[in-house]
């Protein structure tokens, strides 16, 4: 019988904390048990994952900690790889976004897309704060959700009802590191255009017989609204440099450069082996089942996001299947690393 060949991922967790039990139930756990049970039928698997060391979750821990980012992630780097040996959890390659063939990987990725037009420049408004003296981009700030008007939702998406915010849309903003309201400014950055590839993705998703319905009813939900055009940069310090000179001191947003390291982890597996270009047989040979393993926080940047970014860059696979699993809760709340409640 003929080999099938997997490439299975899981979540790549943010270096801001030590894993707990609902990263394992979530996105490890089943991962494992699946590329398990492949490699006993002999069948051709990978199975990938790496720490996700960008973002202002790691800035925050940073100022919380009183340290910087980069000593934060080496942190947390270390004491998750140890954890998830320990657990028995069987990767081929845990490697990090902070690594240079990460930088060049998502960088390159950057200029396919926008090379092929699909990235636009557009001059917006963002929350400023003058006492940090920073642009508070996604969860440097707080205020109220202007969809289901729960306080607490943060400038990137609302963990109540699930929506993506734009961000001056918040009501009663706030900045995450000094608490003062913050003022409007403007500031240039380019933007991945979602909505051209809205019909192929729906068409794509909805011909999907075996993924969760879970998966597919959230998606459709995104489709009803319509995809819009999302930015893709940031004004942080700290991130993968937006390789544009007119960009300069702009980073590309996590979630941009993150699943690129789903890539970059395959890359760094296939140069450990020998073969530094066995990775694309299993990113761009259209035989491979793709798997991304998640938390049910995750769906939209791995069933849409990320797929578009993959049919705008051509010849890379696309998902086989998006098991998202839904959260582990503990006395009716869901464990959280940035909240501080977990086991
Ligand atoms: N770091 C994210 C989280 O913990 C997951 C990133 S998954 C990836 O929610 F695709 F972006 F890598
Ligand atoms: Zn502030």
């Amino acid at each position: 019988m003929k080999k099938e060949r997997y490439l299975v991922t899981s979540a790549l967790p943010y270096a801001n904390g030590p894993i707990h039990l609902g990263h394992i139930a979530g996105a490890y756990l089943p991962a494992d048990i699946f590329v398990r049970y492949q490699r006993l039928k002999k069948q051709d698997v990978v199975f990938i994952c790496g720490t996700d060391e960008h973002g202002v979750p790691i800035t925050i821990t940073a100022k919380n900690e009183n340290s910087t980012p980069q000593q934060v992630v080496d942190k947390y780097y270390k004491i998750q790889k140890t954890s998830f040996e320990q657990l028995g959890i069987s990767f081929d390659n845990f490697s990090r976004t902070s690594y240079k063939l990460h930088y060049e990987t998502s960088q390159e990725f950057f200029l396919t897309l926008y090379n092929k037009n699909y990235l636009v420049e557009k001059k917006i408004k963002q929350f400023y704060c003058t006492h940090d003296k920073m642009f508070l981009s996604d969860r440097y700030v707080e205020g109220i959700c202007p969809h289901c008007h729960t306080p607490g939702a943060r400038g990137d998406q609302c963990e109540a009802c699930g929506k993506w915010i734009e961000q001056t849309t918040l009501a009663e903003p706030q900045c995450k590191l000094c608490g003062n309201a913050p003022e409007i400014r403007e500031t240039k950055h380019w933007f991945f255009k979602f909505g051209e590839f809205q019909d192929r993705l729906k068409k794509w998703i909805n011909g999907k017989k075996d993924w969760k319905e879970n998966v597919i009813n959230f998606c459709n939900g995104w489709f009803n609204e319509g995809l819009q055009d999302r930015a893709v940069t940031r004004d942080l310090d700290w991130g993968v440099p937006v390789p544009l000179d007119e960009a300069n001191g702009k980073v590309l947003y996590v979630w941009f450069d993150a699943p690129i390291g789903y890539i970059s982890s395959t890359k760094e597996w296939a140069q450990k082996k020998g073969d530094p270009d066995l990775w694309k047989k299993y990113w761009m040979d259209k035989n491979t089942k793709l798997i991304h393993f998640i938390g049910k926080d995750n769906i939209v940047f791995h069933a849409i996001f990320f797929p578009a970014m993959l049919i705008g860059c051509d010849n890379y696979v696309m998902p086989e299947n998006v098991p998202a699993n839904e959260f582990l809760n503990i006395e009716g709340s869901k464990l959280s690393t940035s909240k501080n409640y977990a086991i």
